[in-house]
Order: structure tokens, then C-alpha cells, then sequence
């Protein structure tokens, strides 16, 4: 059984290791500067930590998997930035913004197929599993981006509408990440299937927790413009609750601020922002963020793994409670 650190080193240094071509230049290099500028590193983290759950050989063919998540993720990053406008990730320029909306579409690309050169090196017992589950998931990703982009220009999303979104294109990657691992380390299915269960709730929180720093965090920290979502109309857990909630005046404001055309984006995102704490959305939100991370946490209980043996997953998860990153 390995400790939280000791998996990070390995992760750190196969990342760093990752050998990309590097001819065209033009296509490369964007994809490199991604990878290598940083990133919490969670999803192949979850991987490698689940399968240790099982498995003490944490090797070339549950890392390769690993790392094949965190370049698929990455490419779906460079993406999104492009269909939300923003302009700083990982506390750097976007690819979009640095080069060209072309090169962030094609650099994005090659990383797609990047991630599956890494995926097909897993160990060949387990390997039609998981490309299985991957494929699925790639696609709840692509699904859940197109009902965020149609949700932009939606004047209510219910909380059921909401919830749907971002278990497509969030918690979807992140309960697959988990469940890769925990495949890779032998798990029987029905604690393949607890391990999903937990890293659904984790990215049911987390994308909760993305939502609730694109407004509250700070941007040096979280390493993204802090109000984007705002601006963009993006129907976060936040404005969700607020659309179910405001009344009166503050009703007629979050309409107007949603449907009005020139509005200054500074000022939309401070009268946005007295709406929020008009109605106390962030206690809200933070108490749904505890509700799913306990979720997520009681799913181990049920696992046939030792809770010794736990040990670490569960603190690498706790520490994520309250990230400001
Ligand atoms: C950002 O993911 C996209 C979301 C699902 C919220 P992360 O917050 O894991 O981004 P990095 O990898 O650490 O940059
Ligand atoms: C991202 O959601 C989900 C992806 C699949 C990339 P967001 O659009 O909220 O992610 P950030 O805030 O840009 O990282
Ligand atoms: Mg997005
Ligand atoms: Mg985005
Ligand atoms: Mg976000």
C-alpha cells in the first residue's frame, strides 16, 4: 500500500516524462504547454489511489491509463476554454488566447488522441473494460458540454436539469477516473461499482465547488478569471438556486442582468454578486457540497476493502472539502 505522496511522485514524474512528437511545432508545443503547466492532477490521482486500493502493483499499466485521463481532461479543458471565452487557466493564458482559436481545436484534437495512445497500454486482461467505460464517459463529457452551452441561453434551468448537466460533464470523468483504477487493480464489479458511486459524488461536489469559486475564490489561487461564468450566463448551481428564489425586485434584476445585451461585465458580476448574498446562496451551496462529499465518502464504507487499507483515498479525498484551488 503506497501513501498519497508517494503515488503523487510517480504521477509527477510520468507526467514529466510524457514524450509528446515535437514536430509541427504548431501543434505540439500547445499541447505540451498544457499538460506541463500544471493542474490538481485529481483524476489520475483517483485512478492510481483506487487501484491501490486492490492492487500493490502500481505499475507501467495502471499508470499509462492514468495518464491517458489526465490528457483526455486536459484536452477537454483547452476546449471548453474556447466555447466559454476564457482567457486564463492553470493561472496561464489559455491555449485559444496564447495562439488561436485553430490551434486550441486542433492542438485539443491530438491530445484526444494522445490520451487513447496511453489508455490502450493498459494491462490487456483489463483493457477492453476500461476503453469500454472510457468511451462511454468521453461521450457523457461531450453531452454535458452541449447541454451547458444550450443551458447559456435557457432563462430558468431547473435543479434536476442542472444536476443532469454536470453529472455529464463533470462527474462523469471524474467516477470513471476512479473506477479505471479500481478495474486496473482487479476489483470485483460490485466494488467497481461502489467505486463509482464515490467518484460520482466527489464530482458532483467538485464541479459545485468550481461553480461556487468562479464567483467567491480568488483569482491568483484558483488560477481562473473569477466571474466568467457570470458573464457568460452559465447556469451554475448558484444561479440555479437563485432563479429558484428571488422574488420581487431581485427577481426582475436577475432577468434583466440574464436578457440584457450591453451590460458592463464588471458591473454585471457586482449586481449579481448582492443578489447572491441578498438571498445567502452561499451557505446553500456549501452545505450541498458537505451533503455530497459525505455521499461520496460513505460509498467506501460499503467497499469489501479493509478501511485500513482506505486509508489514504479517503484523506486525499477530505483534503478536496474545502480546496480553494
Ligand atoms: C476543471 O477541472 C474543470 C472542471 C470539471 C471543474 P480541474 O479543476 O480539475 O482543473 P485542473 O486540472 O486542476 O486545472
Ligand atoms: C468544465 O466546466 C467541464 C469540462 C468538461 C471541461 P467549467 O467550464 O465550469 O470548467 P472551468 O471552470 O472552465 O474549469
Ligand atoms: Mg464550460
Ligand atoms: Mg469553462
Ligand atoms: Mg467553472
Amino acid at each position: 500500500m503506497y501513501t498519497v505522496s508517494n503515488i503523487r511522485e510517480w504521477l509527477d514524474k510520468a507526467i514529466a516524462s510524457l514524450v509528446l512528437p515535437k514536430e509541427p511545432d504548431g501543434l505540439y508545443a500547445p499541447a505540451s504547454y498544457m499538460i506541463t503547466i500544471g493542474g490538481k492532477r485529481l483524476r489520475p490521482m483517483l485512478c492510481l489511489l483506487a487501484g491501490n486500493l486492490f492492487t500493490d502493483r502500481i505499475d507501467q499499466e495502471m499508470i499509462m491509463p492514468a495518464l491517458g485521463i489526465e490528457i483526455f481532461h486536459t484536452f477537454t479543458l483547452v476546449h471548453d476554454d474556447i466555447m466559454d471565452q476564457s482567457a486564463t487557466r492553470r493561472n496561464r493564458p489559455t491555449v485559444h488566447c496564447k495562439w488561436n482559436t485553430n490551434t486550441a481545436i486542433l492542438s485539443g484534437d491530438v491530445m484526444c488522441i494522445a490520451a487513447y495512445q496511453h489508455l490502450c497500454q493498459a494491462n490487456p486482461a483489463y483493457q477492453a473494460e476500461i476503453l469500454r467505460l472510457f468511451n462511454r464517459t468521453a461521450a457523457q463529457v461531450c453531452e454535458g458540454q452541449q447541454l451547458d452551452m444550450d443551458y447559456e441561453s435557457h432563462p430558468v434551468v431547473t435543479e434536476a436539469e442542472y444536476l443532469q448537466m454536470i453529472e455529464l460533464k463533470t462527474a462523469a470523468l471524474l467516477a470513471a477516473s476512479a473506477t479505471i483504477g479500481a478495474i486496473a487493480g482487479g476489483a470485483t464489479a460490485q466494488d467497481a461499482a461502489r467505486i463509482y458511486a464515490f467518484g460520482r459524488w466527489l464530482g458532483l461536489a467538485f464541479q459545485i465547488q468550481d461553480d461556487l469559486l468562479d464567483v467567491f475564490g480568488e483569482a491568483g489561487v484558483f488560477g481562473k478569471n473569477i466571474g466568467n461564468d457570470i458573464v457568460r450566463n452559465k447556469k451554475t448551481f448558484l444561479l440555479t438556486l437563485a432563479l429558484q428564489q428571488a422574488a420581487g425586485k431581485d427577481k426582475t434584476l436577475l432577468f434583466s442582468l440574464l436578457t440584457g445585451k450591453q451590460i458592463d461585465p464588471a458591473r454585471k458580476i457586482e449586481e449579481m454578486l448582492d443578489i447572491y448574498r441578498r438571498l445567502q446562496i452561499r451557505p446553500q451551496v456549501e452545505a450541498r457540497i458537505v451533503d455530497y462529499f459525505g455521499k461520496a465518502m460513505g460509498e467506501l464504507d460499503n467497499l469489501s476493502v479493509a478501511p485500513d487499507r482506505q486509508q489514504y483515498l479517503r484523506q486525499f479525498t477530505e483534503n478536496y472539502m474545502e480546496r480553494t484551488q
